[in-house]
């Protein structure tokens, strides 16, 4: 687990990208094919983050969902019953599906990313559960950095979509890390409705759906197009798998859950784009196996590849898809691949499989346009300015070497007068070092590895993203 104060100390002494960030597999069934070798169903495959502020209900519907498709049977769900009463917690049954750890259960809150798959129709899903936890934004930010879509779980119980949504509330701070990490659409479920302080209400669902709209605007969201609402009882079970009875809510004429995630429609990723794919995890397993998901080109059982940065030759002996072993694999899928030619112990988390022919740029300096959200104590943001870095799986302390100019928020243009510092709400474009070479591209050119958030003590203090790479690269 990483902790405020660990990224705190990082700042002082050269950290190196180390795996801190984790994730814990939620494995509901023994799937007796899970072995067999496949070239997966034809599908698509979609990742889904589960955000919001802590407590909203985002592992009781993920647990709910898991349930409802039958992953779950009901012997178990007693058995959960029984050990969430054990614990005092009679209510977090359903989320113990997702939090899978003994301190997340007692405490009754997610520390690491849980991460299950389902099916709809068209769909293949792999859910990421994050912590709604502030202490854990970092888990959150790894989860939302592989995710294609979010699912924006509010709560609707009285006074707690309140405390999310204020200022310092998670709800703010995850939609707008969200956008910048490349969930490009989010599903905003108004949750709890079953309780008895909203009891289905019209007015509370309304009230929130007007509250968040302009909230969602500012932070990038093309409302119309981007994002859709929905009334769930994630507790309960209903709006979910099947509409919502007419009788209990007579106001609702648009979809469920699994009928809205269903229908989502996204940019398809480019099949034939070089290959990149960042590593989140390694392990040994015959052999060296890396984690992560594919965010551009295609892989094949025998392809020679390069991990980056550090220029090792690789071949590719295995790649497994949810379990399942496969011969190639495109964009977008969520793999394990097992390699030849290097040593676990030389892979950190954050490293890039790429393609030989193009391979991904690995520096320690690029240019990049950041918008400052908070600094902490309003401290001034100048050259010299340290904080920590999330890119894509990267964790590295960074260090903003010069600033060149300020971007005018009305016109969007560069302002002409020389720039030294910048406060609050500001966009500056600056030249950011690291210590150790990092793999990163253009946001230009892929998106999702050239967008990224700063971080000092805690706290998200600027989302960037990188606009210019040396054209030498820096990397040793
Ligand atoms: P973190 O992981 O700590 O961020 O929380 P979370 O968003 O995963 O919330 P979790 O699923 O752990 O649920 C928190 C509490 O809200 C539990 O007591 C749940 O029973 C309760 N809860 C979740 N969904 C519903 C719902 O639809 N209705 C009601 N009445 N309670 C709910
Ligand atoms: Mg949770």
């Amino acid at each position: 687990m990483l902790l405020d104060s660990e990224e705190v100390q990082a700042v002082s002494q050269p950290v190196h990208p180390e795996p801190k960030v984790k994730h814990k597999e939620v494995s509901a069934v023994e799937d007796a094919e899970s072995q067999q070798e496949t070239e997966g169903n034809n599908k698509r495959h979609l990742n889904v983050v589960f955000i919001g502020h802590v407590d909203a209900g985002k592992s009781t519907t993920g647990g709910q969902i898991l349930f409802l498709s039958g992953q779950v049977d009901d012997r178990t769900i007693q058995k959960y019953e029984k050990e969430a009463k054990d614990k005092s917690r009679e209510s977090w049954y359903m989320a113990y599906i997702m939090d899978t750890n003994e301190e997340e259960r007692i405490k009754g809150k997610t520390v690491e990313v849980g991460r299950a798959h389902f099916e709809t129709e068209t769909t293949r899903f792999t859910i990421l559960d994050a912590p709604g936890h502030k202490s854990y934004v970092p888990n959150m930010i790894s989860g939302a950095s592989q995710a294609d879509i979010g699912v924006l779980v509010i709560s609707a119980r009285k006074g707690e979509f309140e405390t999310g949504f204020e200022k310092g509330g998670q709800t703010r701070e995850h939609v707008m890390l969200a956008k910048t990490l490349g969930v490009t659409k989010l599903l905003l479920v108004v949750n709890k409705m079953d309780d008895h302080t909203v009891n289905w209400s019209k007015e509370r669902y309304d009230e929130i759906e007007s509250k968040m709209t302009p909230f969602l605007k500012a932070s990038g969201y093309n409302v119309k197009k981007d994002v859709q609402f929905l009334p769930i009882s994630g507790l309960m079970g209903l709006n979910m798998k099947t509409r919502v009875d007419k009788s209990l809510c007579p106001w609702w004429n648009g979809p469920c859950l699994f009928e809205a995630l269903d229908r989502i429609e996204i940019t398809p990723r480019d099949p034939n784009g070089p290959f990149r794919m960042p590593i989140i995890d390694k392990f040994k397993d015959m052999g060296t196996v890396v984690m992560g998901k594919v965010e551009s080109g295609s892989v094949r059982e025998g392809d020679s590849l390069l991990v980056m940065p550090n220029k090792a030759q690789v071949k590719v002996l295995a790649i497994y898809c949810d379990d399942n072993r496969v011969r190639h694999a495109g964009p977008g899928e969520n793999l394990r691949i097992r390699l030849s030619g290097i040593e676990e112990e030389d892979i950190l988390s954050g490293f890039v499989l790429s393609s030989v022919a193009k391979p991904v740029a690995a520096v320690t300096e690029f240019i990049a346009q950041l918008q400052i959200l908070e600094l902490l104590d309003n401290a001034i943001f100048t050259a010299g300015y340290k904080a920590v870095l999330h890119i894509h799986a990267v964790v590295e302390e960074c260090e903003i070497v010069e600033l060149l100019h300020q971007i005018d928020l009305k016109t969007k243009k560069p302002m002409k007068k020389k720039v030294l510092f910048v406060k609050n709400g500001a966009i500056v474009v600056c030249r950011i070092q690291v210590n150790n070479s990092i793999c990163t591209e253009k946001f230009a050119d892929f998106a999702q590895l050239g967008r990224f958030t700063l971080r000092t003590e805690g706290k998200t203090v600027a989302v960037g993203k990188v606009t210019e790479l040396p054209t030498v690269s820096s990397s040793a």
